[in-house]
């Protein structure tokens, strides 16, 4: 195996983690659910959750294709099916939402419609985030699918939402300057390169999938990059809310809110992926870090500060250069 291999691996003794783990037979208050993970299928655990707790409900279901998620396979269904499925959970989930609360919920371009459906029932929907989804080889007899969905709800109209904390740091490839020669809302770095900090769009085009070569990667067969995930926290919770996953998966949603200091809970079925959760919110004590999010911005595909720095003396932007982006 590569020595850049730096793919999360569980031991035998990691299957102590699994005590840290809930499993609900009665109802619970909102503060038993603080940073823990529910090991249970989610129709067993949901008469039990409490009411009106939830700032940021983000959900990455399974899409309606066969996928193994470790032995227990999700079987593709016809679109009817699956969006009876998909409103067999989510209506009792409602409960959890506060008023102010704000849902993301994830898809393919095949389940996309099937979400809308149910989303639309019981929310407002505000907007649809594609992100472009680089990998694989190429299909023969289709176009390759790369890009995924993300549904953007709220309860009501009163919500929070705060674009500068999600501001893309992007080379500019026409820099332009007004009469006077003065650059118009972007510099030069220490690499010789514009930037400019924008704000986000509902196309995001700098997102990695996790791979070998990333320390947040788990064997989980669709984990989610926590740089995708952080920015759906950022913008849509304070410091200290509360985010609920109810497929958490590789627990990509909980280890994302823990390194932002917000609250978590999540459930996962599987005992593989809880405990490759259990592990994750560990190694996060030590390393809070976020891949592609530094010094308070996102930047885009395969950049760092640290290369954008020539000279590592000179910090090549201060945080408070650009305080009001304007694109
Ligand atoms: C699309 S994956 C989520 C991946 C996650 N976002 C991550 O980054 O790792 C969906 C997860 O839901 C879990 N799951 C499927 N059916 C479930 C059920 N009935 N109750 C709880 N979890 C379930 C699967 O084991 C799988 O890990």
């Amino acid at each position: 195996m590569s020595k850049q291999n730096r793919t999360i691996k569980i031991e035998p003794q990691d299957s102590v983690l699994l005590n840290n783990t809930l499993r609900l037979n009665a109802t619970v208050l909102p503060k038993q659910l603080e940073n823990k993970i529910i090991h249970q299928d989610i129709f067993e655990a949901l008469p039990f959750l409490p009411e009106k707790f939830v700032d940021l409900l983000i959900i990455d279901p399974p899409y309606n294709l066969t996928k193994n998620f470790n032995s227990a396979t999700f079987k593709s269904m016809t679109e009817t099916e699956y969006e009876n499925w998909i409103d067999s959970w989510f209506k009792p989930l409602l409960k959890i939402l506060k008023p102010t609360a704000t849902v993301y919920v994830c898809c393919d371009w095949k389940s996309s419609v099937s979400i809308y459906n149910v989303l639309s029932k019981y929310l407002i929907i505000r907007n649809r985030i594609t992100w472009e989804r680089e990998k694989g080889r190429g299909a023969l007899s289709n176009w390759k699918n790369c890009s995924e969905d993300i549904w953007y709800a709220t309860f009501s109209d009163d919500y929070y939402f705060n674009p500068d904390t999600v501001k893309l740091l992007r080379k500019v490839l026409a820099p332009y300057r007004d009469e006077n020669k003065q650059a118009k809302d972007w510099f030069v770095a220490n690499d010789g390169t514009a930037y400019r900090l924008t704000y986000p769009s509902n196309l995001w085009t700098d997102i990695t999938i996790p791979f070998w070569s990333m320390p947040e990667n788990t064997p989980h067969p669709t984990q989610k990059p926590e740089k995708l995930i952080a920015k759906l926290i950022l913008a849509s919770s304070k410091k200290n809310d509360f985010v609920f996953d109810p497929f958490l998966g590789s627990g990509t949603t909980a280890v994302v809110a823990k390194k932002l200091n917000r609250k978590y809970c999540g459930i996962e079925i599987n005992d593989e992926y809880c405990i490759y959760a259990e592990k994750r919110l560990k190694l996060a004590e030590e390393n809070p870090s976020i891949q592609g999010y530094e010094n308070g911005y996102f930047l885009e595909r395969n950049t760092s500060f640290e290369k954008l720095k020539k000279d590592k003396q000179n910090a090549f932007i201060s945080k408070d250069l650009f305080t009001t982006g304007s694109e």
